[in-house]
């Protein structure tokens, strides 16, 4: 089950709906990599990319939040801490069990349902927010 872009997911901040779409689109990597019982080493290089991609885009909200003083800052960050926490996990249960339907399974709970919850719920509050304050 891929992930898929749509308007709803966009925040209206170009930086972040772009890393967004990268996020996305390197997900569906790796639930087709697990699908289609593509190597482990295949597995393991598109786990490691997302793993960097994450904290780099996590980052990039994180320093806006500062940049501009944004109110919810700490209760958004504390998620995303949370998301690196979980896909820490994944990443063992990937090095114990290896890839395959189990890894899909987990990737879908953990990293799909959450970060469409996070997009819808979360990073749509601080979009608005940074909109008019960030000089493109
Ligand atoms: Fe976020
Ligand atoms: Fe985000």
């Amino acid at each position: 089950m891929a992930i898929l872009w749509s308007n709803e997911y966009s925040v209206g901040v170009p930086l972040i709906d772009q890393q967004h779409q990268e996020l996305f689109r390197r997900i569906n990597s790796l639930l087709d990599a697990c699908n289609q019982g593509q190597g482990k080493e295949k597995v393991a290089e598109i786990l490691n990319f997302l793993e960097e991609y994450v904290k780099v885009h996590f980052s990039s909200e994180e320093e806006f939040m500062i940049k501009y003083a944004y109110p919810e800052y700490l209760a958004h960050r504390n998620q995303h801490q949370h998301f690196v926490e979980n896909f820490m996990n994944l990443k063992r249960k990937f090095e114990e069990e290896g890839a395959g339907i189990s890894l899909v399974v987990t990737t879908n709970k953990v990293v799909v349902d959450w970060l469409r919850n996070h997009i819808l719920l979360t990073d749509t509050k601080l979009g608005p927010f940074l909109k008019g304050r960030i000089k493109e």
